[in-house]
């Protein structure tokens, strides 16, 4: 029987990894997964000591150069960093569609859009010359489908206005086919791109929201941060060796029905 540790199907032993937003609840999941796997993890966050804006082409280009340095072509890149917005997002953030400011359109499309397209171009360019590379674009159910706005309710009943906003659900759609353009585009190179849609990620939201969300969801609950990883170990490994361009979706069966 293979041993999970040393199977060669899945092993990432000293293999490179950049992780953008990898502060953050998934992308530390990430990271710390993919490091007890036995890869090297770059953590690329604004909020890191050294922070890397994956909206800066200078800040990822030096980024890129230090891990180069440090560990060598990264192997995988996961685009995990991204904007939504908080629960307590200004009234104006989650009033009507017809009046959703454009600076907050712009603000989520240039992190969750450009901010993946440039830590594309810039690793993605980086992989290719080495010949290989797997880059992983962190989507979303709400890029696939769009929001079921009646299990935010319980706001309403509380009296707010409350709409889940759409440049979120904008932006994650762009990723989809990114990721489409980019498989094509360096299929010959042997970097592979794909997708990877997650579902709602359990964060000790308000009662009124689990309960509503998870009547919604097959499985009948959210995920825990930890049940992300095996897709990406998998997206990451030589398991997935044929897969590019594809959606993998973990959603505990929302798109199912
Ligand atoms: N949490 C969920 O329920 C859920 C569901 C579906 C998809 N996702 C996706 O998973 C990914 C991670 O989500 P999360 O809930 O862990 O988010 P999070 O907010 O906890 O983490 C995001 C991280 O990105 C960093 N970041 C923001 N802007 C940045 C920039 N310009 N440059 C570098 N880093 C930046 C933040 O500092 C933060 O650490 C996102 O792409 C999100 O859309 C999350």
């Amino acid at each position: 029987m293979n041993d999970p540790e040393t199977d060669p199907l899945f092993d990432l032993e000293g293999r490179v990894a950049v992780v953008t937003g990898g502060l953050g609840q998934l992308g530390s999941e990430y990271v710390r997964g993919l490091t007890e796997r036995g890869m090297k993890v770059a953590v690329w966050d604004v909020e890191a000591d050294e922070p890397v804006d994956v909206t800066d082409r200078a800040s990822v280009e030096a980024a890129t150069e230090r891990v180069i340095a440090e560990h060598g072509v990264p192997h995988l890149l996961v685009n995990n960093a991204a904007l939504d917005s908080p629960p307590d997002a200004p009234a104006e953030e989650v009033g009507p569609f017809e009046t959703y400011p454009e600076a907050s359109f712009d603000r989520v499309m240039e992190v969750n859009v450009k901010g993946t397209l440039l830590c594309c171009q810039v690793v993605g360019a980086a992989m290719a010359r080495e010949g290989r590379g797997s880059i992983v674009n962190i989507s979303s159910i709400y890029g696939m489908l769009s929001p079921q706005q009646d299990i935010y309710e319980f706001r309403r009943r509380g009296g707010e206005t409350f709409t889940k906003p759409v440049a979120y659900s904008v932006s994650k759609s762009a990723v989809l086919n990114l990721t489409r353009y980019l498989a094509t585009y360096w299929a010959k190179s042997g970097v592979r791109v794909n997708t990877l849609t997650l579902a709602g990620i359990f964060d000790d939201q308000p009662a009124e929201f689990l309960e509503a969300y998870t009547a919604r969801v097959p499985l009948g609950r959210m995920a825990q941060a930890g049940e992300a990883l095996g897709a990406i170990v998998f997206l990451a490994s030589d398991a997935s060796s044929y897969m590019t361009g594809a959606n993998l979706v973990v959603d505990g069966g929302w798109s199912a029905w």
